[in-house]
């Protein structure tokens, strides 16, 4: 199925950032619930957005008019905040970058306090550490001795990146992406309410892909514990706007939503080839949740749960 999704997005289209848990490979899933449900969407709103690799293939889809995408993370605000508003000037710094073991090293230990440093801070570590991780303990690609195939620059081709750089600056003067945001989920529920006002938009979907239950010390900078993800639960539970929510399939994820007649529970089926065979679908870890009561028919990688054995 991810190949399905590259051979229609076009490239530039991508996340320029590498994103641990990045959730480009339920773009199909996602499009599959927001076509049963709405002719389109005035306003997507992203609030754990990361490496925003959903909305930006939403938007390259044409399948949603305007996205709003926050993250709590100062270095990943700063980068979609410079992206979007100054793409040049990023794309410049960049390229002035060397990708060596000692700049890695500036970087990390860097203090930045200008908006483009901390933006560039984000770009030069996201493509630099192993796994994407920007903060944390995790090293560089290749390792301090650089002795592995893959050296720290194997993953810094800065002519695409610049091209992807570019899309986000686009979007942003088109209008289509408004200004990126600093804050928490709540800030961003909050926010997106004035949007609302302004556009005018009269359908309005949250999609929300909160941190890992289990590895979230380790993956990114902003933890979220056992609180958190009940925190949202019940204000998910209440919220009268649409909503879709992406998990791995985690028995506290599970629990927090089940036992709810109005909420639907999909678990995602890939679509594996098998050398020399069909296709057959393989069912993966992820789940979505959402309050949108259409359930699309026919969508192999898609599938209703069985709640009753899912847990
Ligand atoms: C699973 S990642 C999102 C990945 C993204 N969907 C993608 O495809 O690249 C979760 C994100 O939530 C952010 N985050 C953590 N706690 C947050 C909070 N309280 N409010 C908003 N964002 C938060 C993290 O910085 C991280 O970027």
């Amino acid at each position: 199925m991810l190949d399905g999704i590259r051979g229609t997005l076009p490239l530039d289209s991508l996340s320029p950032l590498r994103y641990p848990g990045s959730k480009r490979k339920l773009i199909p899933a996602i499009r599959q619930i927001i076509q049963a449900n709405y002719d389109k969407v005035d306003l997507f709103v992203e609030p754990f957005c990361g490496g925003s690799s959903v909305s930006l293939g939403l938007l390259a889809l044409g399948i949603v008019e305007h996205t709003l995408i926050a993250d709590y993370d100062p270095l990943i605000a700063a980068f979609w905040k410079q992206a979007a508003t100054d793409p040049e000037a990023l794309i410049q710094l960049m390229n002035r970058q060397e990708v060596t073991l000692a700049q890695w090293d500036r970087w990390r230990n860097m203090q930045p306090e200008t908006l483009h440093n901390r933006a560039m801070k984000c770009l030069f570590l996201n493509r630099t550490t192993f796994s994407g991780i920007i903060g944390g303990t995790a090293g560089p690609i290749g390792g301090r001795a650089q002795t592995s195939d893959y050296a720290i620059d194997c993953r810094f081709n800065k002519k695409q990146l610049a091209k992807r750089i570019r899309n986000i600056g686009k979007l942003r003067d088109e209008g289509k992406l408004l200004m990126p945001v600093e804050g928490t989920w709540q800030d961003t529920l909050r926010i997106a309410k004035d949007h609302v006002v302004e556009l005018g938009a009269t359908s309005v979907l949250i999609y929300l892909d909160p941190p890992y239950v289990e590895k979230a010390h380790h993956l990114y900078d902003r933890p979220f514990n056992e609180a958190g993800h009940k925190l949202l639960a019940d204000s998910l539970l209440g919220e009268a706007r649409d909503w879709i929510l992406s998990y791995d399939r985690e028995p506290l994820a599970l629990g927090l939503y089940r036992d709810y007649s109005d909420i639907h529970q999909y678990s995602v089926v890939h679509h594996y080839t098998v050398k020399g065979q069909r296709d057959e679908p393989v069912p993966g870890r992820e789940v979505l949740f959402t309050n949108l009561p259409t359930t699309p028919a026919g969508a192999i990688w898609l599938q209703d749960d069985d709640r009753s054995t899912n847990t």
